[in-house]
């Protein structure tokens, strides 16, 4: 077996062939099973190509003669490369099924992690980074999908080799699914929504003349991410409409834009509520009315992620989703 970082072979093949080989190993992986999704060769080339952090000097072949049959991939973030206070990140590994447990796993990954500590780094992380942006199919569904992974999918064949190779469970993310035609929206919300209303408490559609508050709103909850969400939706021509929990016009709550993906998804950003108003049943039929305007908008289905110990969970649960999948968050210091 030939081991070699893709920068030596890139003078002798172009990056449009190593890529397209890569695609094939990939493919070939991945249509083991249903669950992430193969690539076309533009969609694999693009989807390296076009993220910024992508180095074809973290990643890592082995050739069986002329013949790719395994590649990894770390990544370091732009901007951080040869920086020690950043940590490198553990992209994908992919092995053929013909040339497994002959240890090229392990040298392909011994290869990635000495790659990122050459280049400073003093641990690497699956996670969130650029894991996150492989999409994969709801098991036991007909294609319903989601866009990312948000780590190691438990109990893969992944999730093993890195768990022996030392690599440490942080955390956990559950990815929750619900078909939206089993979905029906629960007489017990109307109840929720009756009681709020009496203080002046209501969900409804935002509409900028009506609702106000939003800076205030941003700067109570402390959701840098949500807030950019609901901030890129309204600086859109056409804003997608959404929901919030309106304090007598004050905006003390939102879930997240709606519209549907190609695929039937209906997406979802997120919810949250102040804390001054939360415990009043008022998540459960934000999260309801979100699902039902969801499903009332075409929406075949939902999928999202939450953190394992995320009291949204309940939420959730109690809508009728289910955990599809757990993801592990890993981590491995580099000595
Ligand atoms: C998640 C969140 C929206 C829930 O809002 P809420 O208005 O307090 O929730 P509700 O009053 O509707 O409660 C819904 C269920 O969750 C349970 N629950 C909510 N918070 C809980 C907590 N801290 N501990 C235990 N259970 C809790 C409630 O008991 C209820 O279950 P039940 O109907 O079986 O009694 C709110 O806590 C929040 O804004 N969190 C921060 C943002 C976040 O993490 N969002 C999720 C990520 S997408």
């Amino acid at each position: 077996m030939n081991y070699k970082c893709a920068k030596e072979v890139l003078g002798n093949v172009s990056s449009d062939n190593l890529l397209k080989e890569m695609r094939d190993v990939w493919n070939a992986c991945v249509n083991e099973e249903y669950f992430l999704k193969p690539f076309s060769y533009e969609g694999f080339k693009n989807h390296m190509i076009t993220n910024p952090h992508f180095d074809f000097d973290f990643v890592y072949l082995a050739y069986d003669e002329d013949k790719l049959v395994g590649y990894s991939i770390g990544i370091v973030r732009s901007g951080c490369k040869g920086n020690p206070n950043c940590s490198g990140y553990f992209n994908s590994i992919c092995v053929l099924k013909e040339y497994r447990n002959q240890g090229i796993g392990n040298e392909l990954l011994k290869m990635m992690e000495e790659g990122l500590k050459e280049d400073g780094h003093s641990a690497v992380y699956a996670s969130y980074f650029l894991p996150s942006t492989y999409s994969w199919y709801i098991p036991n569904t007909d294609k319903h999908d989601h866009p990312c992974t948000p780590g190691i999918r438990v109990n893969s064949r992944e999730y093993l080799f890195l768990l022996n190779n030392g690599y440490q469970p942080i955390t956990f993310q559950h990815a929750f699914h619900l078909n939206l035609s089993d979905y029906v929206y629960p007489e017990s919300i109307n109840e929720i929504l009756e009681r709020n209303k009496k203080d002046g408490i209501t969900i409804e559609l935002y509409d900028k003349d009506k609702h106000s508050g939003l800076e205030e709103f941003y700067a109570d909850v402390k959701a840098p991410d949500f807030e950019k969400c609901i901030r890129s939706n309204l600086e859109l021509e056409h804003p997608y409409p959404f929901l919030v929990v309106s304090d007598n016009g004050k905006v003390k709550g939102w879930t997240g834009a709606f519209w549907n993906e190609e695929s039937g998804r209906g997406h979802f950003d997120g919810i949250i509520i102040s804390e001054s108003l939360r415990g009043r049943g008022l998540g459960k039929a934000l999260f309801a009315s979100l699902a039902y305007y969801s499903k009332q908008n075409g929406a075949k289905f939902m999928t999202f992620y939450t953190g394992w110990d995320n009291h949204a969970r309940y939420v959730y649960m109690g809508a009728g989703f289910k955990i599809a999948q757990t993801f592990a968050i890993m981590k491995k210091v580099l000595k």
